[in-house]
């Protein structure tokens, strides 16, 4: 039997700190693995970009983390697992590295809102990129055809929780504003589709009331990931179990200080570096 290596680790990838929440989430789950976040926070925010400039700036970001010992990819960023995650799991990987698997955020937060609605009406909150994309609900039709599925864009969201205001009433006002059209369709279950709304879940949660399941992928995604490890011993295998955290990010602010302590929840030390 082959022995397992050092070095194979679990690559992280957001458009900027967001990523950082479903990194701790994962972590928490599966502390024996080394990590790598890579944020692109010189060109956050994906959210508003065209479906090209997102999967051109995507495959940047998978190459470095490739080449960075990763065998496998969490796209951590709704928007570019919108955008990029199929493109690159059909064309990029095969060609480029074969034996080596992308994933997203989309799938496990999609089978837990399925395996929680009663009423089979589900709300998505997302990004403009993601909510145009249909991605959604496209993978909650799949997994449930007679769903109803009520998206809608939450563009405010993003820059109030950058700019640390996700504690004001500025925050309360931009979600009950977004969440009134869906609550008035009686959804029961709310995706929260972008990684920076899990900053906020505790208010979301406030302004739905108890009778909605909230959907966070920082839950949703480590608990699955543990399950794809024992279906996919193939990968599994090839992973150190080194502990290793390593953070990467594409511009350097003290902001990436603030934020990454704020969505890390302890203090990181990154290094620069540029994506080609
Ligand atoms: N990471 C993005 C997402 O989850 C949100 C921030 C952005 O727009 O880049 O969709």
């Amino acid at each position: 039997m082959k022995e397992r290596p050092e070095e194979g680790l679990i690559g992280i990838f957001d458009s900027g700190f967001g990523g950082l929440n479903i990194l701790r989430g994962i972590i928490k789950e599966l502390p024996e693995y080394g990590y790598v976040y890579l944020g692109d926070t010189a060109r956050v925010p994906y959210g508003s970009r065209s479906k090209e400039v997102v999967y051109e700036f995507t495959r940047q970001a998978v190459s470095f983390l490739f080449k960075k010992n990763c065998e496998i990819i969490i796209i951590a960023c709704n928007t570019a697992s919108s955008d990029a995650l199929r493109k690159l799991q059909r064309e990029y990987l095969p060609e480029n590295h074969p034996s080596k698997k992308i994933l997203g955020v989309l799938i496990p937060a999609s089978e837990e809102a399925v395996r929680k609605t009663k009423n089979k009406k589900i709300g998505v909150i997302a990004t403009e990129g993601t909510v145009l994309s249909e991605s959604f609900p496209r993978e909650l039709l799949k997994l449930c055809p007679e769903a109803m599925i009520y998206q809608k864009a939450c563009p405010l969201l993003v820059p109030i929780v950058e700019s640390g205001e996700h504690n004001s009433k500025i925050a309360d006002l931009a979600i009950g504003k977004y969440l009134k059209e869906l609550r008035k369709k009686k959804i029961d279950t709310l995706i929260l589709g972008c990684t920076h709304y899990g900053i906020l879940e505790n208010k979301i949660r406030k302004i739905v009331g108890k009778n909605v399941k909230v959907i966070s992928e920082n839950k949703a995604v480590p608990k699955k990931l543990r399950t794809y490890f024992e279906r996919h011993k193939e990968i599994e295998n090839r992973l150190g179990k080194n502990e290793i955290r390593r953070f990467y990010s594409t511009d350097l602010t003290e902001k990436f200080q603030i934020l990454g302590k704020k969505f890390f929840g302890k203090s990181i030390k990154v290094e620069r570096v540029e994506l080609v």
